[in-house]
């Protein structure tokens, strides 16, 4: 590795299609911003990812500029870590073809998030959505990544990478890494929706009242977590049979840097009414901060545009020298 540095490699990335919820935040950005002291990360906007549904090309464009600033604005450090956009990387859909010949159509068609989208864009069942998880494989591999911070439901795709980068390594002679998920084993590897506490927050609810965004203000943050549904009882207490409350404590806990016991013991005896204001309150003071950053950033397009490009150069770089390796691995005629 460069300069003798043992440092270990992650990567990660969002898409940029339309609104972060809290969910992605806590799942993944948040921890994105606390590891990247220890590793050399890479870090993208999945734009190749996000039109395997359908996305409105200026919307997209918008969507990936916003979603490189709110990264930023979350602690997301360019001097510290590559941060770009998937799509200014070649070598991604290059890879992503070679390992489409070492994938069967049988695992990826077994993929949950396959089922689920292709049950919910039934107009528009691709072939990009069903190779969706042989393209963050390459995303993965390709940086010769030995962990990717990620949310639960993001697991069944990472096993996917590795039995890729196992198969290949098998075949070929040791080239890829074999990365680990990093999932958060406590809080917060799956925030649930607001509105159905057995089912995820998702960005792509059609109940806006499910999920809380990044970007929504005060009023509409203390809105949708004063409509969130709790659980029979009255007890402001972490448990399995609690789910609604649980959610919210874990949100809470977050946001306010206090563990889920402090918590349970700060709303001891007070009543659901009063908790979910304080949740709301606390998440919607700890955004304001991000959001204006986002919003400063967002006034800066000259300065995202020169964090996109140093970010793409030095990916490229990286890329190049897995790819290279792979393509004289499966025996592709050196060009110049
Ligand atoms: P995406 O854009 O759907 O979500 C981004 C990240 O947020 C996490 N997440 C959640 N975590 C906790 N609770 C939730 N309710 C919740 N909802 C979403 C996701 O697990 C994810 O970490 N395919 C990926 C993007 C991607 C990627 C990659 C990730 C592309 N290439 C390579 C890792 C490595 C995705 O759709 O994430």
């Amino acid at each position: 590795m460069e300069g003798g540095n043992e440092q270990k490699i992650l990567f990660s990335a969002v898409q940029p299609s339309g609104a972060v919820t809290i969910g992605n935040y806590i799942g993944a950005i948040k921890n994105w911003v606390a590891l990247q002291d220890e590793y050399r990360c890479f870090y993208a906007v999945a734009d190749l990812h996000a039109i395997t549904v359908r996305q409105e090309p200026s919307a997209l464009r918008r969507n990936t500029l916003e979603l490189l600033a709110l990264f930023i604005a979350c602690g997301v450090d360019p001097e510290k870590c590559v941060l770009f956009v998937q799509s200014h990387v070649p070598a991604h859909c290059e890879l992503t073809w070679t390992l489409n010949t070492i994938a069967y159509p049988g695992e990826l068609s077994r993929m949950t998030q396959f089922k689920d989208k292709s049950a919910r864009h039934a107009e528009n069942v691709n072939m990009g959505l069903m190779d969706y998880p042989v393209l963050m494989a390459a995303d993965i591999l390709l940086y010769q990544s030995a962990l990717v911070p990620v949310g639960a439901d993001q697991k069944q795709h990472l096993e996917l990478s590795r039995d890729l980068a196992l198969r290949f390594n098998n075949r070929y002679g040791q080239t890829f890494t074999v990365p680990e998920p990093y999932i958060l084993k406590e809080n917060g590897a799956k925030i649930m929706s607001l509105a159905e506490p057995a089912k995820k927050m998702s960005k792509s609810d059609d109940n806006v009242n499910a999920f809380v965004t990044m970007t929504d203000d005060k009023d509409t943050v203390i809105r949708k977590f004063k409509r969130a549904v709790t659980d029979s009882g009255s007890e402001i207490r972490f448990a399995e049979e609690k789910p609604g409350v649980s959610n919210l404590l874990t949100i809470y806990s977050v946001f306010s840097g206090k563990s889920v016991k402090e918590a349970e013991a700060e709303f001891s005896g007070k009543g659901y009414g009063d908790f979910k204001l304080a949740v709301g309150e606390t998440v919607a003071d700890a955004l304001a901060p991000i959001q204006k950053k986002r919003a400063e950033l967002l006034a800066d397009k000259a300065y995202l545009e020169s964090v996109m490009k140093s970010g793409a150069g030095s990916a490229f770089k990286a890329a190049r020298r897995t790819l290279s390796k792979v393509y004289r691995k499966i025996g592709f005629y050196a060009g110049e």
